[in-house]
C-alpha cells in the first residue's frame, strides 16, 4: 500500500513522533524503488508538488487543522520534516546523476573533481561557498558601556539592572526629591498617562536616570554594596547634536563602613584614566543632586587640547577654552536616602555617581552629533565597528 496522509486526531508529542516516523519510513521505502532520473521526477513530485504533494497534504491536514495550542509545535515539526524530506530527495537526485554519469563514462567515478571535470557533471556544485552573511559588530554606545562596566568589574563591582518603566517612588521620592521639589523639573520627565487616581508614589513614568537602581539594589542587598547599573533612560528633550530623548547611563554605588570622599575621588580618577588614558587628570567641582551630599560634577582634563584650553593657536572648541570637560555627577549618598531602604545612616557611608554613556562615546570616538548613534546608518557604524 503506498503511503497516504491521513487526518490527525491526536496532536500529542508522542502521536506526532509516530506520525512523522511513518512519513520518513514511507519516503525511504519508496526511494528504494526509484532507479533512474525519470522515475525520480515522478517520485519527487509525489512528495514535493505544491498542489497535492505529500508535504502539502501534511500541511493542510495536520498543521492547518491543529488546535491552537498545538499549532506552534506542529508548525515546528512540520518545518523540520520539510527540511529532511528536501535533503533526502536532493541527495538521491545527486546519486542518480552520478550513476547516470558513470554509465555514460562506463567507469566508476570516485572523486568529486573527476565528476566535475566531465561533461555530465553534478547539477549542484556542492563545493561552492555558501551565502555569506556579514557579521554585525557591537554598537559603539553598547561597546563603550561594556568597556566602562569592565573597568568597574575589575575593581570588584557587580552589575545590577532595573526597569525602564519606574514608579515615582523609585525615580524621585526615595532619592530624596520631595513632591513638588524644583529639582524634579530638571529631569524633563515623560509620565505615563491616566495615572491620576493612584497615589503619587505609585504613578508610572519612564525613568529619567539609572539612579532608581541604587534604591532597588539597597532594598535587596545589605552593605557592603559595590554595583554599577547600566541602562536606557528617557527624557522629554528635543533632538539636537547633544540631546536625545533616549540615551544610556551607568550608575555606580559603593556603600560600606568608612567610605569617604577620598574613595570616590580615587575610584573615579582610576576609571577615567582607564577609559581615556593615563595622562588625563580629574577634578571635582561643587554641584547639587538631591540624593548626594556633598555633590560634585567630575571633570576630566580636555583630551583634545591636553587641558591647555587652546589648540593650534586657537581656543579649544571642545572644552570652550577651559581645559576641562564635564563628564559625570557624583557625591556622597545623602543620609536621607538610607532612611528609605532601611540602612543605618549612623553605621554606613557611601558614594554614588552617574554618567551618560553617549557623552563618553562622543568623546572617545570624536563624534560630533549624538543622532549618528541612533540613525542606524551603517556607513557610520562601520567606521566604529
Ligand atoms: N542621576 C543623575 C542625573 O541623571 C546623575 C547622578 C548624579 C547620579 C550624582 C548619581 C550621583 O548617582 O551621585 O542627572
Amino acid at each position: 500500500m503506498p503511503y497516504s496522509v491521513s487526518k490527525l486526531t491526536d496532536f500529542s508529542t508522542r502521536a506526532l513522533d509516530e506520525a512523522i516516523t511513518d512519513v520518513r519510513d514511507a519516503l525511504r521505502e519508496e526511494a528504494v524503488a526509484v532507479s533512474d532520473q525519470t522515475q525520480f521526477k515522478v517520485h519527487r513530485d509525489r512528495w514535493l508538488a505544491r498542489k497535492n504533494g505529500i508535504l502539502t497534504q501534511i500541511r493542510d491536514l495536520w498543521l492547518k487543522q491543529a488546535p491552537p495550542e498545538a499549532r506552534a509545535e506542529v508548525g515546528k515539526r512540520f518545518n523540520e520534516l520539510k527540511d529532511q524530506v528536501e535533503n533526502i530527495l536532493q541527495t538521491q537526485k545527486m546519486e542518480l546523476e552520478l550513476r547516470a554519469a558513470e554509465k555514460v563514462a562506463s567507469k566508476r567515478i570516485d572523486t568529486l573533481a573527476e565528476w566535475k571535470s566531465m561533461a555530465l557533471g553534478p547539477s549542484v556544485d556542492i563545493t561552492l561557498p555558501g551565502i555569506r552573511r556579514s557579521l554585525g559588530a557591537e554598537h559603539p554606545v553598547i561597546r563603550t558601556m561594556h568597556e566602562m562596566i569592565g573597568v568597574f568589574r575589575n575593581l570588584g563591582y557587580s552589575v545590577e539592572e532595573g526597569p525602564e518603566i519606574e514608579t515615582d517612588f523609585y525615580n524621585f521620592e526615595a532619592l530624596n526629591f520631595p513632591p513638588n521639589h524644583p529639582a524634579r523639573d530638571t529631569q524633563d520627565t515623560l509620565f505615563i498617562a491616566g495615572q491620576e487616581s493612584k497615589p503619587l508614589r505609585d504613578r508610572l513614568l519612564l525613568r529619567t536616570h539609572t539612579s532608581p537602581v541604587q534604591i532597588r539594589t539597597m532594598q535587596k542587598m545589605k552593605p557592603p554594596v559595590r554595583v554599577v547599573c547600566p541602562g536606557k533612560v528617557h527624557r522629554n528633550d528635543a533632538l539636537d547634536a547633544t540631546h536625545s530623548p533616549i540615551f544610556h547611563q551607568i550608575e555606580g554605588l559603593a556603600v560600606d563602613t568608612n567610605i569617604t570622599f577620598c574613595d570616590l575621588k580615587g575610584t573615579l580618577d582610576h576609571a577615567m584614566k582607564a577609559m581615556f588614558g593615563s595622562s588625563v587628570k580629574t577634578r571635582f567641582y561643587p554641584s547639587f543632586f538631591p540624593f548626594t551630599e556633598p555633590s560634585a560634577d567630575a571633570q576630566i582634563s580636555c583630551i583634545f587640547c591636553d587641558g591647555k584650553g587652546a589648540r593650534d593657536g586657537a581656543p579649544c572648541r571642545n572644552c570652550k577654552a577651559s581645559g576641562w570637560i564635564e563628564l559625570l555627577g557624583c557625591g556622597m549618598v545623602d543620609p536621607n536616602v538610607y532612611g528609605f531602604v532601611d540602612y543605618d545612616a549612623t553605621k554606613v557611608s557611601g558614594f554614588a555617581f552617574g554618567m551618560g554613556v553617549e557623552r563618553i562615546a562622543i568623546l572617545k570616538y570624536g563624534v560630533d552629533d549624538i543622532q549618528l548613534f541612533f540613525n542606524g546608518d551603517v556607513r557610520f557604524l562601520e567606521q566604529l565597528g
